[in-house]
């Protein structure tokens, strides 16, 4: 039985007073939930502000947009998996398809955070997912399967045993449109099959989260799906009230 998870992907937004604002909200709302993890993950400034206000509550769980590809050293501008597990988190998104596409992360780039990720004992949560052009060429399962081969590249067959899947069909984020919940529950059970082919337990526990544009409304039919361990929420996840009722609709679905 696999505990759902829901994870708020702040991305680039926020300030002190909206961090403190927000965690407030969620940390309220969130006190009789049973049965679901939830996440959130804030910009770097932030992330001792939150693990220190988490702390108190010790429901919802920090987690990092990225880390460094390098363990701690003279690269100006990076931080770390240590720094990040350093300072309270306990995951790491890795290889978002902003980063692969603004910051021109490659797949062997992303393999490495995942590893640092990992070395440093953070979850690290691999997004994975097609663009638009990609689906419209029926090249999905290729692209998924190349992100993920990168993975077990570079940590070996047993790279999921303690990671987080993020299936993030690129056209969905940010755009208002989902993935059906039948279209992506093909994609979740690919992955699963995938991980399957190297380690049948790993995919037995692997969470496989769904991201783009997940919404309260939409969310409890998406976490129905047998293969949808729960969501990676964006923009959603910057309204408390939004937020807690995705988080909601995990623990029923
Ligand atoms: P969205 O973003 O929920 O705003 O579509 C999801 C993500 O990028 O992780």
């Amino acid at each position: 039985m696999r505990q759902p998870l829901v994870m708020g992907n702040w991305k680039m937004n926020g300030r002190r007073s909206m961090v403190e604002n927000l965690l407030k909200a969620v940390m309220i709302d969130v006190g009789d939930l049973a049965g679901v993890d939830i996440a959130v993950c804030p910009p770097y400034p932030y992330l001792g502000l939150v693990t220190d206000r988490l702390a108190v509550n010790g429901i919802v769980a920090c987690g990092a947009q990225d880390v460094s590809a390098y363990t701690d050293g003279a690269y100006t501008g990076e931080v770390s998996a240590e720094m990040a597990r350093d300072v309270g988190c306990r995951f790491a998104i890795i290889g978002h398809s902003e980063r692969r596409t603004l910051f021109g992360e490659t797949d062997e780039v992303v393999a490495q955070k995942f590893a640092r990720a990992v070395a440093a004992d953070l979850t690290p949560v691999l997004c994975v997912g097609e663009t638009a052009a990609d689906r419209d060429a029926g090249r999905t399962q290729e692209v998924v399967l190349r992100q993920l081969s990168a993975v077990f590249k570079e940590c070996g067959s047993g790279a999921f045993t303690r990671a987080v899947v993020a299936y993030e069909p690129v056209w969905a984020i940010g755009s208002g449109r989902a993935a059906s919940p039948e279209e992506a529950q093909k994609v979740h059970r690919f992955i699963r099959d995938v991980v399957a082919q190297k380690s049948a337990q790993a995919a037995a526990h692997l969470r496989i989260l769904y991201g783009g544009s997940v919404k309260a409304q939409n969310a409890r039919e998406l976490f129905g799906q047998d293969d949808i361990d729960g969501g990676l929420i964006g923009g959603a996840s910057l309204a408390g009230a939004d937020f807690v009722g995705i988080c909601r609709a995990a623990c029923i679905g």
